[in-house]
């Protein structure tokens, strides 16, 4: 949560720093501010609001020429949205600013100690009593910034990316990372940074990602100096070339982020089968799994760990592995698995699934479960994510970034991994039959093809959407591979139009949701033409006579359900466990078409964030 961004170097930080903020605000959007300055003058902007807003206000200051700056776009998490606790924030003196992303946990002890010292807060923040124990520490022990930084952090519980500069000596950034990511960008003569490498990708390729309990002085003339906050050991800066293009962080002619994502679904799934699907050899291919094939063949039990969207694919991901690798599987929420001393047994194999590879929660089950002595395998987008790192093997998705905060072509990416490696395993395994196994690769390398065709039905999904979007509640059903599809549509729709959704297992509907149905109640249901299709036809009967809305997710050509249902939404034929890329794609389509027409902000919805990097 929380997107920083600073720049040091000859040219004017101004343009960069509000560039990389738009581009961070999908991490945090409830307030922003940078600070910038030279030599001799220093010019702070701070807004309760989004970037846009700043930029207005910046707009008027033009009375100086910086090369240094800092930059801050907000998710709240100790004090209210509002100017006074927007980044940056300054010490006492006045003299040292910082922006900080992550949780200070001891910031009330620290700040008592610092009040009873003779310092005072204007803000709610644990951000300014971090940049005041700096102050401090630099002051009593007459040391430079970078050494007073390091003493601080020593004295820190928590989890923080900060940067921090001293308005009086311009020269130089310190940076440092404990659980928030940083990058650093490294230009002609000058250095970028960011939460990620998105903010300076117009700029440079070349980046330099901050490992947990490393700082770096970057100073003025593009040199960096990192080390291990802790040991105080120098570290040689490990140079990266990113891949990603600029346009695949721009809309490209969309209106949100979130559509042009969702219509990037089959160029996305191409991305994530490229050089692993070779049909024309009849073969999967996937490093990490032929490297670590006998942990995998000797696995007694496969755990998922996960959040979100995510952990939705992780259920699939139980579906599948069950059906073609007969492994017994569970799936667990990573706040939950980490506080819970987890058991964990001698060849047990946990899966962690991430978009952004930052998740706190994912993370910190992951470290548990690694200590506990379980292979961890990972499955990120982001490629050099800290989940990414450290995982013992994983496979990368290739989504390409996703910035609309609800994660879709994420979800549909996640579930090609974990279709091409519960085949992969089950080829292994011998659990499949060999021509099955062609078929069903075949039949995987047509499915972009399908989405493409899929996507056409837009104008008929936002024509349905038209009916609900002034609908309080709504339930979602699916049954087997469909079942994560109706949590993940209930999610899709809740979190970008507000309407209240739940999903369930169809047939749990007479234990309970049924009672919720009347006409007011629009229901969503899956119901493919696969196994268990008749009785959720019966489901679809029952909630006819209740006198609620039905709308349908069926398969091409039926006409059973499109008697009963007041609306039909069709997907193209495909064996039933492919089912839930396809499904949910109406699904995304569907919430995005209600949200716009409440007039809701689909890409940054309110109180969410993209990367949820704190508990
Ligand atoms: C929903 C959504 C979230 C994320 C969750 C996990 O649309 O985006 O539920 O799926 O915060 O995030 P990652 O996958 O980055 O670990």
């Amino acid at each position: 949560m929380c997107g920083i961004v600073a720049y040091i170097g000859n040219k004017d930080p101004k343009p960069i720093l509000m560039e990389g903020l738009r581009r961070l605000e999908y991490r945090g959007y409830d307030s922003a501010g940078i600070l910038v300055c030279n030599n001799s003058k220093s010019q702070l902007s701070k807004i309760a609001g989004k970037v846009n807003a700043l930029s207005k206000i910046l707009e008027n200051k033009t009375d100086i020429t910086p090369h240094l700056g800092i930059g801050h776009t907000r998710w709240a998490t100790h004090g209210i949205p509002n100017e006074i606790n927007a980044h940056p924030h300054s010490s006492n003196s006045g003299k040292l600013f910082i922006v900080h992303n992550g949780i200070i946990e001891n910031y009330d002890t620290l700040k008592m100690e610092l009040i009873s010292r003779g310092y005072s807060f204007y803000s709610d923040t644990d951000s300014e009593v971090l940049v005041n124990l700096i102050q401090e520490i630099q002051i009593k022990e007459n040391i430079k910034l970078p050494d007073a930084v390091q003493l601080a952090l020593n004295q820190v519980v928590g989890a923080y990316g900060i940067v921090v500069c001293d308005i009086f000596n311009p020269e130089e950034l310190v940076v440092a990372r404990l659980g928030s990511p940083l990058a650093i960008g490294l230009g002609e003569n000058s250095l970028y940074v960011g939460s990620d490498a998105t903010p300076f990708l117009d700029h440079t390729r070349k980046v330099v990602y901050l490992e947990d309990n490393e700082m770096a002085v970057l100073s003025k003339n593009g040199e960096i100096n990192i080390k291990n906050i802790i040991s105080d050991e120098s570290i040689h800066p490990y140079v990266e070339e990113l891949q990603w293009s600029l346009n695949s962080i721009q809309k490209g002619g969309f209106e949100h982020f979130m559509l042009k994502e969702i219509n990037e679904q089959p160029k996305a799934i191409s991305d994530t089968l490229r050089g692993r699907l070779l049909v024309g050899q009849g073969k999967i291919q996937i490093n990490s799994i032929n490297e670590y094939k006998d942990k995998f063949l000797n696995a007694k039990r496969v755990i998922f760990v996960a959040c979100g969207t995510s952990w939705h694919a992780s259920l699939v991901g139980e579906y599948l592995f069950e059906y073609f690798i007969r492994i017994p599987v569970e799936v667990e929420y990573a706040s939950e698995f980490r506080y819970r001393d987890p058991i964990i047994q001698k060849d047990d194999i946990v899966i962690c699934i991430s978009q952004s590879g930052e998740t706190a929660d994912t993370l910190a089950a992951l470290k548990i479960a690694k200590e506990k002595g379980a292979f961890i395998y990972g499955i990120c987008n982001v490629v050099g994510s800290s989940i990414s790192r450290e995982t013992h093997s994983g496979i990368y998705t290739h989504a390409g970034p996703e910035i609309g905060v609800a994660s879709t072509k994420a979800f549909s990416t996640q579930i090609t991994v974990l279709i091409l490696i519960a085949l992969k395993l089950a080829e292994l395994k011998k659990t499949i039959d060999p021509n099955l196994l062609l078929d069903y690769q075949f039949e995987l390398s047509q499915i972009p093809e399908k989405i493409e065709r899929l996507t056409k039905s837009a104008p008929l999904i936002e024509t349905i959407a038209k009916n609900y979007s002034d609908s309080q509640n709504c339930i979602y059903l699916g049954r087997g591979f469909n079942f994560p599809v109706a949590l993940e549509g209930a999610l899709k729709l809740k979190e970008i139009s507000y309407i209240h959704a739940e999903g369930y297992p169809a047939a749990e509907m007479k234990h309970g949701p049924i009672a919720l149905i009347d006409k007011n109640m629009p229901v969503v249901v899956i119901a493919t033409k696969k196994t268990n299709y008749q009785k959720v036809v019966s489901n679809i009967q029952e909630i006819k006579s209740r006198e609620a809305n039905i709308i349908a997710i069926v398969s091409e050509g039926d006409e059973t359900v499109a008697k009963l249902a007041n609306h039909v939404i069709e997907i193209p034929n495909v064996s039933e466990c492919f089912t839930p890329i396809l499904a949910t794609i109406p699904l995304q389509l569907l919430s995005y078409y209600i949200a716009i027409i409440r007039g809701c902000n689909v890409d940054q919805p309110r109180n969410l964030a993209k990367s949820v990097t704190v508990e």
